[in-house]
């Protein structure tokens, strides 16, 4: 098994009813925090990790995600003849930036299931898993690179985790996991994990984020599967099941993480965003300052 990791699967069929009725028609990864969708921020993050090739595991009603990263030559032409040469570039830029693939999930299985999907396009080589939902804002130091730098050095399977207080663990898979020596303290070697437990069960604060590194294992764990919470193919069961083949790491990631998936995530996130973007940052922030919060009046939902 080569240890290049080239190839970054994007689970995105979803129905994404968190978002109703804005997901209606609209694939959730196409929301845009600020102007880009949602699922290109994890395209860049997979490139400028080292990816050069991107799985999308698309359904019904998510030919838009295609669309978005193909080349649109009625706009590109009017832009050029218009002489828009920035918008132009950003035009070509999304359609140029990576080879995309789809493979399609039939059925709503669950997200083991879907990271199946991407099988025969992976092939026998480890691979990233991105979870578009989660938008890690991490600037220089891309969170799929993170887990790939220890893949390379483990030769083994990596997950991203983060600390989640209180019941709030209750929203993820939870690791349970040892520190182990090196990467800052950042390392822990996993035995067992759970995929969304009762707060009262939960081994651990060390939840799962949206970004893997995964060794080929993983697909026979998966067909060996049976449903498991929620009915679905969950990808953390198959990963428990690979321990008892390959050792797995945990990777406290650096960066901050936001469930764009979730109202009160995509705010915050677009909040954030817009405010460390040089056009935009300085005027929001006044605008932010000016707004009296505290009086404004929460009407009803
Ligand atoms: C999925 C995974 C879960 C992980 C989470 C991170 O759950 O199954 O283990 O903690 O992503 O966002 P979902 O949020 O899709 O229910």
């Amino acid at each position: 098994m080569t240890l290049k990791v080239r190839k970054a699967v994007f689970p995105a069929a979803g129905m994404g009813t968190r978002f109703l009725p804005a997901t209606k028609v609209m694939p959730k990864e196409m929301l845009p925090v600020v102007d880009k969708p949602i699922i290109q921020y994890g395209v860049e993050e997979a490139i400028s990790s080292g990816c050069d090739e991107i799985i999308i595991i698309t359904g019904r009603g998510k030919v838009l995600i295609e669309d978005h990263f193909d080349i649109s030559f009625e706009l590109e032409q009017t832009l050029a003849q218009r002489n828009k040469h920035n918008l132009l570039q950003t035009a070509q830029k999304v359609a140029r930036m990576a080879h995309i693939l789809t493979a399609r999930q039939k059925e709503p299985l669950g997200l083991g299931h879907a990271v199946l999907m991407a099988k025969r396009l992976v092939g026998n080589e480890p691979f990233g898993v991105i979870l578009p939902d989660d938008l890690v804002d991490s600037p220089g130091n891309p969170c799929l690179h993170q887990l790939i730098r220890v893949f390379e050095e483990k030769k083994a399977s990596v997950i991203a985790t983060q600390v989640v207080e209180g019941k709030a663990i209750s929203a993820y898979g939870v690791l349970d996991a040892k520190p182990v020596d090196g990467f800052n303290g950042r390392l822990y070697e996993i035995s067992n994990m759970v995929e969304k437990p009762a707060f009262a069960d939960a081994p651990s604060n060390l939840a799962i984020i949206g970004r893997y590194v995964l060794t080929p294992r993983i697909f026979e764990m998966i067909e060996a599967l049976k449903p498991g919470a929620g009915g679905e193919l969950q990808l953390t069961d198959a990963l428990r099941n690979l321990l008892q083949y390959e050792k797995i790491y945990g990777y406290v990631i650096e960066g901050k993480r936001h469930d764009a998936g979730d109202k009160l995530g995509f705010l915050k996130a677009t909040v954030e965003y817009a405010l460390q973007r040089p056009d935009l940052g300085p005027e929001f922030k006044e605008y932010l300052l000016s707004l009296n919060v505290e009086k404004a009046s929460h009407g009803p939902v």
